[in-house]
């Protein structure tokens, strides 16, 4: 075995996203691509000599190539020891509480989240530090700027290591240690978790559930979990097997592309529960019976049900959920006499607030909801916090919202896509829009007068850290909102993100289709913001 120093040439598309680098896989399989962003991470992170690594990947394709790359890179570096997912897998949530159990100095994760895989789909690779959760926006800064100067990076000539078998072995003085991808998450959710209580839930045999992993990461995890140690019966986890291009689907648990998820829970004879997760595994959605619960919703209720939950007993310390979720969990914050944290878009924002014990939950209207066990969101988790609950209370999913809805009021909510429009299209819109803010404080539309027009701008209450432009918001004199953004996620040309919100107290109007709900604030977006003619699309791609 030998160590190599090889020389490259920097590549200028190397800039992290919302959550690490996501590219098609061409991009990553590039000669040089994936080894040169590895080694700007290795460059950027401070003296790691002698320390653990925790490596692991969603499973989609080119996560083994990328694996082995990873680990021979690691070794060459300096590192001790890399504790890596059999076959390369672990979910993005396994990941964190991996780093965090075991004192890691962080992890990479291999993964284009809910983004299509296969090799036409997309790869991903993010950095996660010590905490266990995504790297913040300096580590990000400086990986992406040493990415624009790298002369040369660092592997070690070897065989491949045998991903398949437990165990560990050496490579060129690094120790390599293959763990079970499940055992440790299980372990942590069975810490937090009745799961007495839940596997009493299942097998009355009255109450039945559908788990749908979209062929992707989960399908190992909620096997394990759900059909062997809770005691549901087989068959309670569909496309359970995890593949490389998820089955050709697109694993993003939504209305949308959970289809086979929505067909079994709107049909005849629908299962009492139904939840699924995306490709890494930190997303859920959570449904009832012809029952949908929108994530800010999700997480109101389990922050009002946090005490009866074994690891929330005591209560939270704090709410922290990113601006364009809708206002819901504030009025449980409020109600609970505790703060709520408005952050942006990215779980990485929550760290700081976590790590200082300022907030216990914290959740994203992209589907993502999480605690302070781990440093990134949860999808298994939410999903048995849910159970926990309705295991506890006896009641069904629809009831425990529309009582939450009862006490709290409804807040409607609606989030349109606009996905893979034309880039500079997108950024017209927003510049035009950016342009119109002062202009429009207490302008009315129809019903409507615009209270406050801003572009959201977030100051860390830890580390006084600044983060600007992260969305415009209008909100009016009756506390609706609407936001727009453009996603830091996609791969293709601009998504365009447009959040809606109304708050409704009248319990006789709580029954309405969102979309009806709020017609109106939807026109008033599009009034204001020319997406019809500055997209040249007449309606939105996606609509959760
Ligand atoms: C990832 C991040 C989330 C974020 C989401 C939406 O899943 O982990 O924290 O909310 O992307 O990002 P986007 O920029 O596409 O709206
Ligand atoms: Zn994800």
């Amino acid at each position: 075995m030998t160590c190599k120093t090889v020389a490259t040439q920097p590549f200028s598309d190397q800039k992290p996203g919302t959550s690490g680098l996501r590219k098609l896989v061409s991009v990553f399989q590039q000669p040089h691509y994936l080894e040169n962003f590895v080694q700007a991470i290795f460059d950027s992170i401070g003296d790691f000599k002698g320390q653990t690594l925790v490596v692991g990947g969603d499973g989609r394709f080119y996560n083994r190539q990328a694996t082995q790359i990873i680990l021979k890179m690691a070794a060459a570096n300096g590192f001790g020891r890399v504790k890596v997912g059999q076959g390369g897998i672990l979910s993005t949530p396994a990941t964190s509480a991996v780093i965090r159990k075991y004192n890691a100095f962080g992890g990479i994760i291999l993964s284009a989240s809910h983004n299509p895989g296969g090799p036409d789909g997309d790869f991903g690779i993010k950095y996660n530090i010590d905490n266990g959760g995504p790297a913040p926006e300096k580590v990000t800064d400086a990986i992406y700027d040493r990415s624009k100067t790298i002369t040369e990076y660092k592997i070690v000539d070897a065989p491949d290591i045998n991903l398949d078998i437990l165990g560990t072995s050496t490579l060129e003085g690094m120790t390599v240690e293959v763990i079970d991808s499940v055992i440790d998450y299980a372990a942590l959710m069975e810490s937090l978790f009745d799961f007495d209580r839940i596997r009493q839930l299942f097998t009355t045999g009255k109450f039945r559930m559908c788990m749908d992993s979209l062929h992707a990461v989960t399908g190992s995890y909620a096997h394990a979990i759900f059909e062997q140690r809770l005691g549901a019966p087989k068959g309670t986890v569909q496309n359970g097997v995890p593949l490389e291009d998820f089955g050709g689907g697109h694993p993003d648990p939504n209305l949308v592309y959970a289809h086979d998820l929505v067909e079994v829970m709107f049909g005849e004879n629908a299962p009492d529960f139904g939840a699924a997760s995306d490709g890494d595994g930190d997303r859920n959605m959570i449904l009832g019976r012809n029952f949908f619960v929108t994530p800010s919703d999700s997480l109101a209720v389990l922050a009002a049900n946090a005490t009866l939950v074994p690891g929330y007993r005591n209560g939270l310390a704090g709410i922290a959920r990113s601006m364009p979720t809708s206002q819901a969990p504030d009025r449980v914050a409020a109600k609970l006499g505790i703060d709520c944290y408005e952050t942006p878009t990215g779980w990485k924002f929550f760290g700081n607030l976590l790590d200082a014990g300022k907030a216990t939950l914290c959740g994203e209207e992209s589907f993502g909801t999480g605690s302070n066990h781990i440093r990134e969101k949860d999808g298994l988790w939410a999903v048995l916090f849910w159970l926990n609950i309705l295991a506890v209370t006896g009641k069904s999913v629809e009831e425990l919202m529309k009582e939450h809805w009862q006490t709290y009021g409804r807040n409607y909510y609606s989030r349109h896509d606009y996905e893979a429009i034309d880039s500079d299209r997108a950024n017209t819109l927003i510049t035009q829009l950016r342009d119109k803010l002062p202009t429009l404080k207490g302008q009315k539309f129809g019903s409507y007068e615009v209270e406050y027009s801003d572009d959201f701008s977030y100051t860390d209450p830890i580390d006084g850290s600044v983060s600007q432009k992260q969305g415009v918001r209008i909100g009016f004199t009756d506390g609706s909102r609407i936001v727009f953004r453009l996603s830091g996620t996609g791969t293709q040309g601009a998504t365009l993100r447009l959040y809606v919100e109304r708050y409704e107290a009248d319990p006789t109007k709580h029954n309405d289709d969102p979309q009806v709900a709020l017609g109106e604030l939807i026109a008033i977006a599009d009034t204001i913001a020319q997406i019809k003619s500055l997209t040249g699309m007449d309606k939105p791609t996606v609509i959760t």
